[in-house]
Order: C-alpha cells, then structure tokens, then sequence
C-alpha cells in the first residue's frame, strides 16, 4: 500500500512538481492524496488541477483565529486519508494545535543546513556570513520554527562569484532531489511501523 501524502503549499509549487514527478514511479512508496494551499492563487495549486490531484484551498484570511484555520486543515487532510504530511514552500508558522495531530508524520524542506539559518533569507544570510557551504535540509516538524530532526540534507560549495538568486536556484535544483528521497525514506520507516502494530495486534500483545 502506498503512503498518501498531503503537501502544503503557498508559492510556486517546484518542490510539489518534483513530488508529483517521483510518484510517477510505480516503485515508489508515496502517492499525492491532497494538495493543499493557504493562498488562492497560488502556482501550484494550477499545477496539481493540471494534473488532475485532489487540492483544497483554505485561505488563511478566511478564519477568525489560527486554531480554526488549523482545524480546517486536519478535517481537509483526514478526510483524504492522508498519512504523511509534506510541507513545500507552505508560508504559515504552524501552531502546535496542528503539530501535535500529526507528530512524526509531518515533514518541512528548509533551504539552508540546518541549525544554520532557519527562518528566512537563507540564501543572504548565507552569503552574508561568508558560509563555504549552504544547502538544503528535509526535517520533521514540531513546534519550533525549522527545529525538529533533520532527515536529510543535501550540501553545495558557495563560489566567490555566487548571488543570492544563484544560491537560491542551484540549491532548489538540490532541494528536487533531496525532499522524494527523504519522502520515500520516511514512508518506507512509517509502513514498518504500521506493520510492526498489526503483528503485535494479531499476537494479542500491546
Ligand atoms: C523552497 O526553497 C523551500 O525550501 C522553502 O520554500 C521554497 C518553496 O519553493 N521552504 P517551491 O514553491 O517548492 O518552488
């Protein structure tokens, strides 16, 4: 059975295409059951009606507190069976109302090598630093912002003649590998703990 993963996105939706594009593969573990979007217009949210995967827009402004934003977000990705959630360029700090539903089962991509630069501005700040390498992490979220274990990550040399914009593109380019190697990576971790509960259901133990 294939893991079913709901991604979050606010923004142009690269990291979901390259998602998308690894699901393709009968092999591998994961599928797409919900793309999820804050923002009404946002890219990929085209993206995934293009082709034709279930999607909810939830715009944030929409609810009174950030509590109901976030109940309606659990209904959305519970109603579509989702296993694992996946946040992609999702522009919301998440509050642990949320983050404790789904603990262990949700991961971010971070753009720097985390604890390094969390927050914003990775790819300046980097620069700023004087940061020989930089690049990308894949984490499980909790409640601090870019806090939880480090599942992955992927590192680049920074060149003398490299911008902020360079930086940004050569480490997303790195960032469409990392993030469906560390998805399959945790789906093939979460379906043997699945499997490991039903051998001790069936043996009658806890
Ligand atoms: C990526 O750089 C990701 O690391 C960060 O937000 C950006 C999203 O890009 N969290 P995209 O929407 O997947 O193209």
């Amino acid at each position: 059975m294939k893991t079913r993963l709901g991604i979050l996105i606010s923004g142009t939706g690269s990291n979901l295409q390259s998602i998308a594009a690894a699901c393709k593969n009968p092999d591998y573990p994961a599928e797409i059951a919900l793309v999820l979007t804050n923002q009404p217009e946002a890219k990929g949210i085209t993206f995934a009606k293009k082709n034709g995967l279930a999607t909810a827009v939830l715009a944030h402004q929409a609810y009174e507190t950030r509590q109901t934003f976030e109940q309606a977000m659990h209904e959305q990705l519970h109603l579509a069976k989702v296993d694992l959630v996946c946040l992609a360029g999702f522009m919301r700090i998440l509050s642990p109302f949320l983050v404790s539903r789904w603990a262990g089962r949700m991961l971010n991509i971070h753009p720097s090598l985390l604890p390094a630069f969390p927050g914003l501005h990775t790819h300046r700040r980097a620069l700023e630093a004087g940061a020989s390498l930089h690049g990308c992490s894949v984490h499980q979220v909790t409640e601090g912002l870019d806090e939880g274990p480090v599942q992955g990550q992927s590192t680049l040399q920074v060149l003398v003649n490299d911008t902020e914009t360079s930086l940004q593109q050569r480490v997303l380019q790195l960032e469409h590998q990392l993030y469906p190697q560390v998805i399959a990576k945790t789906c093939q971790q979460l379906q043997q703990a699945n499997l490991g509960k039903s051998a001790a259901r069936q043996n009658g133990s806890n």
